[in-house]
Formats: structure tokens, C-alpha cells, sequence
């Protein structure tokens, strides 16, 4: 019995200890001139883009400098609060509200500059910038950089763990063309992350920034933009032998050497119209010449039935990239969207190509235990990989981004049926299951990855499935940089085992 007490005592110590004062926290950001809302202020919003989380801060702060950023942290070091950053927003898991209740946000929507050296093509971009934003700005300038197609999820996210888009497999992930990032360290510090300042804090911040500081500022190498560029998207309702043959000649073609870096995309599973029945979409960006699309999808579109619906559009890099957004790429025309959903994620090793089976597996589970389902799913299959694939060519050790060797990731992802809450407990399991169809169909040791920035608080094992053999070395940054763990949420780097 006293054992167990003393334990509860032990547990219950540091919420004892982190007793917030909010009166004092309001005096400091007075005295500092920065604007901040706490619980029952008028405009207080925490909204989470994924609906099925509450997630009520403590307080959230708009700093609109460097400086101002280092008092935040400061004030709540002062108080044992756990600190995050806030940039879109666009969180799974609301990690950009702290995960879990309590924390002091630091919300970065007024640090929305953004500048290009013309004569270096170097972007200083601030953390606030949203991506469709970012793409506007740069191709004003004639530049781009390569990122997701949803408008409204944030550049400090993004780029703090991946950054996937159409313009990967040519330019790499987001994070890959980080060249240096101010940060605010926990003792708040300011100092710069780059490969001759701070060259271990550059790494861990181009994988896991969100565990070390908050990023105030990143400076990007950007590429000139394609002179032309493609964007489309084809659309068939398939049979499960069909659906399947067309996903192994879809793998069959990455593995083959035949795309050009030029070519992203990737295949989606949609809810057919009937049972047995699944919607395949093929869809993504060529930034080719516009006359040698055709040619170049050949290989893998000619293997395929006519489809049901296409569209392709041809023009500008930004058209290409507008054509195929999702929401206005000027963000400041539209309210952000919100949905109420879960998502896994999984990374297919090139070395180890999935089997017929567990390709039939995955589209058999879709059109019969997910046309049954009433959640509105879907699974995308990006590609990352192919001969010479940008992402691909970045040595392991380079950036804290622990997959270089990844030939698709899936996004298995269900909303509830209405994108309101609640959300139904079959969503998970329905989630779940599309990735047990596939894993119980491969070897027992497939070393499967997953993608920090479809981030899972569900998922067993997270550490190696998200960081691989980096994770370790990630905890001595954490311990380096962050020794009590301010920047703490709920998937953070652990401090190391003592
Ligand atoms: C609709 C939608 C579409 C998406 N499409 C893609 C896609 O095509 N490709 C892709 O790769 N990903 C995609 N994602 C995933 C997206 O990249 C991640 O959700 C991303 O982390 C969101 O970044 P954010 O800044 O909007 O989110 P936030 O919730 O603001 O932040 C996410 C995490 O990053 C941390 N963070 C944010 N800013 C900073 C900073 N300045 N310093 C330190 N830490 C910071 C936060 O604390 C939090 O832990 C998509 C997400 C959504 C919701
Ligand atoms: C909270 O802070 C205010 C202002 O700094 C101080 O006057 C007050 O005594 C503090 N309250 C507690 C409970 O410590
Ligand atoms: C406080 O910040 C606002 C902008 O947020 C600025 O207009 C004002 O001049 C600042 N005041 C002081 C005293 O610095
Ligand atoms: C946060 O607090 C709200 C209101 O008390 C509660 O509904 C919600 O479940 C809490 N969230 C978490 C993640 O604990
Ligand atoms: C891979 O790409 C390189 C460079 O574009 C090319 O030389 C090589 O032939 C390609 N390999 C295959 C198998 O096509
Ligand atoms: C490409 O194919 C489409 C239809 O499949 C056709 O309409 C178009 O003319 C072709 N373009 C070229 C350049 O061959
Ligand atoms: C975005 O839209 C706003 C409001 O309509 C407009 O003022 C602004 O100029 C637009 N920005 C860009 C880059 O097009
Ligand atoms: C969700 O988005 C809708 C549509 O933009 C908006 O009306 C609603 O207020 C949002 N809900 C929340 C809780 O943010
Ligand atoms: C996998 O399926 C393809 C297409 O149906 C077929 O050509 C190939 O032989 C199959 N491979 C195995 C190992 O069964
Ligand atoms: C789908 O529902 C039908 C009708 O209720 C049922 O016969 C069938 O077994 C279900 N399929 C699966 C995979 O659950
Ligand atoms: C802040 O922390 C960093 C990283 O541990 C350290 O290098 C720096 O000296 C510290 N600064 C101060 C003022 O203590």
C-alpha cells in the first residue's frame, strides 16, 4: 500500500510544482509588448484541424520576432509549461496546440515574411507562411520549392518533418532544402542551425525541429521554376483483379528506371459504387516538356483500361500547382477547413517490393470491408521513389529524416461519415485494418517505416517506425538542447534513459 501511495505522490509532484500563475504570465507579455490570449479571452480560438481533438493551452502567444518568441519561452520555462510552436496548424493530432492540455502556445501566423535573393535564389521564409502562400511568392520570383498540394497546412510543420509534394522526386523533401533555420533554444537563445553553426542542432531540426526549439526563420534554397508543367488526374471504377493488376504495373513501373525525376505523383483508393468495386485515381505533376507526357506515362497508363474521367492541365509551373491544390493557393481568400478523422501511415522499403498478395489484400479489404464502411476513406500511395529519386539520393546520416530508401508511403485515412464529431471507434479499426491487410501479407521482418508528418499518437512503436536508427541520437540532441523538456508533446523526442 505505501509503495503505491508514494508512487501516486511521485506522479502527482510536477503538476504540484508547475502551478500556473497567469497573472504573472499576462504581466511578462504586457511587459514584453506581446500580444497573447488566454482561456476566456474574446478571439481565445483552439480549433484544431482535426476535430476529433479538444485541446485547450494555457495560453497562446503571437510573438512577431525572434526576441519575442525567446520571452515566450522564457515565461513559460518560468512555470514548467510545456511550449509548442503553431504554424498552420494542420497537426493530426493537434501537436501544434501541445497534443494535450495545458500548454503555451506559440503561434507564428504574424511572422508571415518572405524574401528572395535574386541573386542567389535563397528564400528567407517566416514560420507562419502557410504553403500555398509560399508557392505564390516564389514563382513571383520565377523559384519553387517542393511541397504538399493542400494549401493551408504550414511551411514550420512541413518542412520541421518532411515535406512531401509532386516536385520531390526532382527536388527532394521540403526539409532537404533547408540551409539554415534561426531557432529559440529553451534557455531562450537565438541562435542559427546550419552546416557550419550549430551543424547537430541543423540536423535534428530537418526531421524533428518541434522537439528542440521553435524555428523562428528558415532560409530555403529554392530551384527556378519548370518552364512548363502538367497537372492531372484520371479516374476509373475497377474490380479487385483490375485494381490490383493496375497497382502491381504501377510498382512495376517505379521499380523499372523509367520515370524521370521530372514526373510525381500517385495512386488513390476511393469507396466504389457498388460491392467488390474500388475507385483507382492516378493523379500528380509533370514538370516535363508538356509534349512528352504522354510518352512518358506510357509505360504504366497504356497498361490500363480507358479511363472513366481525365483531366489534364497544361501550363505555368503555379497553374500546374493550382490545378491540382487543395483550397486557393492564397490562403487569405478562403477560411482554413477543418475535418474530423484518423490516419496511419506506412513506408514501403525499395528493397523490398511489396507481393501480389498483399496488393490484392490491401484493394480486396477496400471494396468489401470498406465499401460496407460508412466512414468516408481513402488511401493515397505517394511515390517517393524510382531510379535517381531526389529523396532517395540524400545520405541516411545527412538530415535527422530517417527514410531514404522509401518506394511508396501509403496514407490509409477515414473521416467520420459527415467530417464531424464524434468520430466512430470503426474508423480506427477500419484504419487498422488497411494497413494489417498489407503487413500480414509481407514477411514478418519487413521493416516498414512511417511518416512523422502524418503523425499517429496510436502508433506502437513510434519511435523506430518514425525515426529508424536515428532515434537515439535524436535523444541526445533533446538532452543537449532541451535538458527538461519544454518542447514536450505527445510524440516529442524522450529525454535520453538515465
Ligand atoms: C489537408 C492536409 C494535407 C496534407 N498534405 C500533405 C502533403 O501533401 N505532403 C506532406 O508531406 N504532408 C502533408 N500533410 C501533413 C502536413 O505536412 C503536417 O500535418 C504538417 O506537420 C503540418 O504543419 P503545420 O505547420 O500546418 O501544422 P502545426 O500543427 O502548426 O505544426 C505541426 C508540428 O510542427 C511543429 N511546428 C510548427 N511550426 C514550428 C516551428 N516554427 N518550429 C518548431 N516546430 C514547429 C508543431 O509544434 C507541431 O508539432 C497534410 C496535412 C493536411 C491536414
Ligand atoms: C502570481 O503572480 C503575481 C504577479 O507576479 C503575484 O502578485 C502573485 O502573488 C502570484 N500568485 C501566486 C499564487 O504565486
Ligand atoms: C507594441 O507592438 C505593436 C505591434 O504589435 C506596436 O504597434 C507598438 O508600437 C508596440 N509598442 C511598444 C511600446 O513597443
Ligand atoms: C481538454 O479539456 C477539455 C475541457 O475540459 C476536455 O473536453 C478535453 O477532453 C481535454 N483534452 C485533452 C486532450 O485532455
Ligand atoms: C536511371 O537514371 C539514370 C540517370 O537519369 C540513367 O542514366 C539510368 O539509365 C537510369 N537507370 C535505369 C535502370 O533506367
Ligand atoms: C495525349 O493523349 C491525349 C489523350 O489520351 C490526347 O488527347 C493528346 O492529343 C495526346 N497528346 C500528345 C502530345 O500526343
Ligand atoms: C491574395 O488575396 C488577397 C485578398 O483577395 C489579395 O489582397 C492578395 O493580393 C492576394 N495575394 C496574392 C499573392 O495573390
Ligand atoms: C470547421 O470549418 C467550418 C467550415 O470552414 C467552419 O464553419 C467551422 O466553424 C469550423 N469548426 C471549427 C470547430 O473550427
Ligand atoms: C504478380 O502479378 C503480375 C501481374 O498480374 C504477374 O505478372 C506476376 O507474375 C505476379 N508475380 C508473382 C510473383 O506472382
Ligand atoms: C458487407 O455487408 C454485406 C451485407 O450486409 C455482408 O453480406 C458482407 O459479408 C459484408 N462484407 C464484409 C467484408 O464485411
Ligand atoms: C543555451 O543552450 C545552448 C544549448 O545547450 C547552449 O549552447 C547555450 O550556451 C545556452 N545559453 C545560455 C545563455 O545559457
Amino acid at each position: 500500500m505505501r509503495a503505491v501511495f508514494a508512487l501516486a505522490a511521485f506522479v502527482a509532484l510536477p503538476s504540484i510544482c508547475s502551478g500556473q500563475n497567469t497573472t504573472k504570465l499576462k504581466e511578462q507579455f504586457i511587459a514584453e509588448n506581446i500580444t497573447a490570449l488566454f482561456q476566456n479571452d474574446v478571439g481565445y480560438v483552439a480549433a484544431s484541424h482535426n476535430l476529433r481533438y479538444t485541446v485547450e493551452p494555457i495560453a497562446i502567444a503571437y510573438p512577431i520576432t525572434p526576441e519575442q518568441i525567446s520571452a515566450v519561452v522564457k515565461a513559460g520555462v518560468d512555470q514548467t509549461l510545456n511550449v509548442v510552436a503553431r504554424s498552420g496548424g494542420h497537426s493530426y493530432i493537434a501537436n501544434g496546440l501541445g497534443g494535450t492540455n495545458g500548454s503555451l502556445v506559440v503561434d507564428l501566423s504574424r511572422m508571415k515574411s518572405i524574401t528572395v535573393d535574386e541573386a542567389t535564389g535563397n528564400a528567407i521564409i517566416g514560420p507562419g507562411n502557410r504553403l500555398g502562400d509560399v508557392a505564390l511568392a516564389l514563382s513571383d520570383a520565377g523559384r519553387g520549392l517542393p511541397h504538399g498540394r493542400c494549401a493551408y497546412v504550414g511551411i514550420g510543420g512541413h518542412s520541421g518533418f518532411g515535406g512531401w509534394g509532386y516536385a520531390s522526386r526532382m527536388w527532394g523533401m521540403t526539409l532537404d532544402n533547408v540551409l539554415s533555420a534561426e531557432v529559440v533554444l529553451a534557455n531562450g537563445s537565438i541562435v542559427t542551425a546550419s552546416e557550419d553553426s550549430n551543424p547537430e542542432l541543423y540536423w535534428g531540426v530537418r526531421g524533428s525541429s518541434a522537439s528542440f526549439g521553435i524555428v523562428a526563420s528558415l532560409e530555403f534554397r529554392t530551384h527556378a521554376v519548370p518552364s512548363s508543367a502538367t497537372a492531372f488526374e484520371f479516374l476509373w471504377e475497377m474490380d479487385i483483379p483490375t485494381a490490383s493488376n493496375a497497382f502491381i504495373k504501377f510498382q512495376s513501373w517505379a521499380l523499372s528506371g523509367d520515370i524521370p525525376l521530372e514526373f510525381g505523383g500517385e495512386i488513390g483508393f476511393l469507396k466504389g459504387s457498388s460491392y467488390g468495386l474500388v475507385q483507382f485515381a492516378f493523379l500528380g505533376n509533370y514538370f516535363g516538356p508538356a509534349d512528352s507526357f504522354n510518352s512518358t506515362i506510357a509505360p504504366f497508363f497504356d497498361t490500363l483500361p480507358p479511363p472513366d474521367t481525365a483531366a489534364v492541365t497544361q501550363g505555368t509551373w503555379i497553374e500546374a500547382l493550382a490545378a491540382i491544390a487543395v483550397g486557393d493557393l492564397n490562403t487569405t481568400t478562403q477560411p482554413d477547413s477543418n475535418d474530423t478523422f484518423y490516419a496511419k501511415s506506412l513506408m514501403a522499403p525499395q528493397t523490398v517490393p511489396l507481393t501480389n498478395a498483399s496488393m490484392t489484400s490491401l484493394v480486396t479489404f477496400l471494396a468489401e470491408v470498406g465499401f460496407n464502411s460508412s466512414d468516408f476513406w481513402h488511401v493515397e500511395v505517394e511515390l517517393y521513389g524510382g531510379n535517381q529519386s531526389a529523396i532517395n539520393q540524400v545520405n541516411f546520416d545527412d538530415t535527422a529524416f530517417a527514410h531514404r530508401d522509401t518506394l511508396f508511403t501509403f496514407q490509409p485515412y477515414a473521416s467520420s461519415p459527415n467530417l464531424l464529431p464524434p468520430y466512430p471507434n470503426s474508423g480506427f479499426s477500419f484504419v487498422d485494418g488497411m494497413v494489417s491487410s498489407l503487413t500480414s501479407n509481407m514477411p514478418n521482418d519487413w521493416e516498414w517505416g512511417a511518416y512523422p508528418n502524418y503523425i499517429d499518437d496510436r502508433l506502437l512503436g513510434w519511435q523506430r517506425r518514425y525515426y529508424g536508427s536515428h532515434y537515439d541520437r535524436l535523444r541526445l540532441l533533446k538532452s543537449s538542447v532541451d535538458p527538461h523538456d519544454t518542447f514536450h508533446f505527445p510524440t516529442s523526442i524522450e529525454e535520453p534513459q538515465v
